[in-house]
């Protein structure tokens, strides 16, 4: 397992679709070991693979506090099945938009269906934080970030920010 760098909003790569992925085999196990151990040095929730530069339809989620003893989730070609009428707003960040939060409306339950680790077809039923995260990720998949469930003033001021950020760190020789 190796923490990979996370890419940074804006970049096409995150804003383009994800193909399925064909199998769940070695590559793509060793894709989602890699996408848990990053998540965690970021203390992330939920990372999906076009964060890492990999135009796949892979997503991992963990929610539950660590050492509770549930593991990550690993998700291969996940998709809603059902979602709640109920919606719900909470602030989400993102480790693509390091330090900016904002408030995104969302179902407030979802159902997805996936492939695990294992080559395994899971459904899941999701709801409070998890369903949130489930959603958030997924949006990752179709080259959707949370600031674009936000107003157009607000995504576009928190985007210049990144855009300045990334000005000052390649001024200074930083990474
Ligand atoms: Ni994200």
């Amino acid at each position: 397992m190796a923490v990979r760098p996370i890419i940074l909003a804006p970049d096409p790569m995150l804003k383009t679709r994800a193909r399925p992925v064909r199998a769940v085999d070695d590559g793509v196990r060793g894709l989602m070991d890699d996408m848990v151990e990053t998540m965690r040095a970021n203390n992330g929730i939920g990372l999906a693979a076009p964060q890492l530069g990999v135009l796949d339809r892979v997503v991992v989620v963990e929610c539950a506090p660590r050492g509770t003893g549930s593991q990550p989730l690993r998700m291969a070609n996940p998709e809603l099945v059902a979602v709640s009428p109920e919606r719900v707003v909470s602030e989400e960040g993102c480790l693509s938009l390091p330090g900016h939060v904002g408030e995104v409306e969302r179902a407030r339950a979802v159902t997805v269906r996936y492939i695990d680790e294992t080559g395994t077809k899971r459904s899941l039923d999701a709801e409070g934080l998890e369903a949130i995260c489930v959603q958030h990720e997924l949006d990752h998949l179709d080259g959707i970030l949370f600031v674009d469930h936000l107003s157009p003033l607000r995504r576009n001021m928190i985007l210049k920010k990144m855009v300045k950020a990334r000005r000052e760190r390649a001024r200074t020789g930083a990474a």
